[in-house]
């Protein structure tokens, strides 16, 4: 049987196929997202992978609705697997907010669905670092959340010469669309062709743009110009006071394709631009509004980093630590009268809080030997007799004899 098209299998290391996941490599990442989000001061929420299809309809935008895992279960409820995080955010804060202080700031790493055509760095599935601060409308948030996302792919060993932060403002857009004469019923289909311009040939851009009054010659020298806005002036600022102004550029071709952004957007790219985009962000000032039915309206901006580019990029760029098995011991029993005892030594280091193997049925010495250093073990300990136990470092091959209960305190944590 196989599995769908766009899901993976996560295995540990080393890998039996190039057709599957890592999982070592996966945890790596969560605690990686998790290590530098605690950094940052964000606390972390989940919500239900399950919602109602309104949720998501209503809130997300016509690209995302296209590619909605959505069906009618079994009490008749129209229902959808969450394609993205932030409305649940927003039905969570909007529900709670005020048990917590202003401004909130909160991480999540939610495993998200969406029915995409299966290529390089897009799934139909994928977990994304999700990383969100709610009720404070200064830039100085912006650049907060900015600096996170520089330093959250600095912590994976990425470098200024690996990726940019693409800064961008859908309000720059808003104020080049309605001078150009648009209005705001088209407004949103200007931004998504915005949106594709890098991915469509001029000839589609130019049709479509001309459709709403627009030429592609303005919109790109409005690109080209890329002077920024007071807004994303005073955040480049804050980002060179951190010494992180390396690692933003302003780009206007960056609008997001989400329909709920409000001002200030930005991605981050490999520098390189082999790679889909590895995170995406932006102000969505209204959204908590919308969802609230308008009983709380708090500003908020927020990104998220999918985790399958970001691997893929990781591996190319060598930059993957080697995963094993970070076993301490391996308890050796070569006398099997002696296993009842074994057992109990194992529990005792597993309670002091070592990783600990041992055989699980009778075998012979040079087995187990090899099978400890298969696990790249540290140790090995055996029972002399029931009073003492020999404990060997297999790096340096010191030895020593210890007592029953004193075996843990010769035993140095990997
Ligand atoms: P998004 O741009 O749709 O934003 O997704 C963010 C990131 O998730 C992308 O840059 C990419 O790394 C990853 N991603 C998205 N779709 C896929 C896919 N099909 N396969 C693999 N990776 C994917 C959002 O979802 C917003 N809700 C982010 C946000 C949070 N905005 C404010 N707060």
């Amino acid at each position: 049987m196989e599995r769908l098209p766009g899901f993976r299998d996560f295995y540990p290391e080393p890998l039996p196929h190039n057709d599957v996941w890592s999982c070592d490599a996966r945890q790596y990442v969560f605690d990686t997202w998790r290590k530098v989000a605690k950094r940052y001061g964000f606390r972390e929420y989940d919500g239900p992978p399950l919602e109602p299809l309104e949720l998501f309809t209503t809130k997300s935008g016509e690209e995302i609705v296209g590619q909605l895992y959505n069906f009618t279960d079994k009490g008749e409820r129209e229902v959808s697997l969450r394609p993205e995080m932030t409305p649940t955010l927003a039905r969570m804060v909007a529900a709670h907010e005020r048990n917590y202080k202003k401004p909130v700031k909160w991480f999540a790493i939610p495993q998200l669905f969406r029915y995409e055509r299966q290529q390089k760095g897009r799934l139909r599935e994928h977990f994304q670092f999700n990383a969100d601060l709610i009720g404070e409308t200064d830039p100085a948030a912006d650049a907060e959340l900015i600096a996170l996302l520089i330093d959250t792919l600095r912590a994976f060993g990425l470098t200024a010469e690996d990726f940019v932060i693409r800064l961008s403002s859908r309000n720059a857009w808003q104020d080049f669309y309605k001078q150009g004469g648009g209005d705001t019923a088209h407004e949103y289909e200007f931004f998504q062709i915005i949106d594709k311009i890098e991915r469509a040939t001029p000839e589609e851009s130019e049709k479509k743009l001309t459709a709403l009054g627009f030429s592609l010659a303005a919109v790109t020298a409005f690109i080209e110009s890329g002077k920024p806005t007071v807004e994303l002036d005073s955040i480049l600022q804050n980002l060179a006071a951190r010494g992180l102004r390396d690692f933003v550029k302003v780009d206007y071709r960056v609008i997001r394709g989400l329909a709920y952004y409000t001002g200030v957007v930005f991605e981050a790219f490999d520098r390189k631009g082999e790679f889909r985009a590895i995170a995406g962000g932006g102000r969505y000032n209204n959204l908590i509004k919308l969802i609230s039915g308008g009983k709380v309206d708090l500003a908020a901006l927020g990104f998220g980093m999918g985790d399958v580019v970001l691997v893929e990029l990781l591996k190319e760029r060598g930059r993957l630590p080697k995963f094993d098995s970070h076993m301490d011991v391996f308890v050796l029993i070569e006398d099997e009268t002696l296993r009842p005892l074994s057992l109990k030594l194992v529990a005792d280091l597993r309670a002091a809080g070592y990783a600990v193997e041992y055989p699980l049925t009778p075998a012979k010495a040079d087995k187990q030997f090899k099978r400890a250093q298969e696990l790249k073990v540290t140790y090995t300990a055996r029972l002399d007799n029931d009073a003492y136990v020999r404990i060997r470092h297999l790096h340096t091959r010191d030895e020593i004899v210890a007592g029953f209960a004193d075996a843990a305190n010769h035993i140095e944590k990997k």
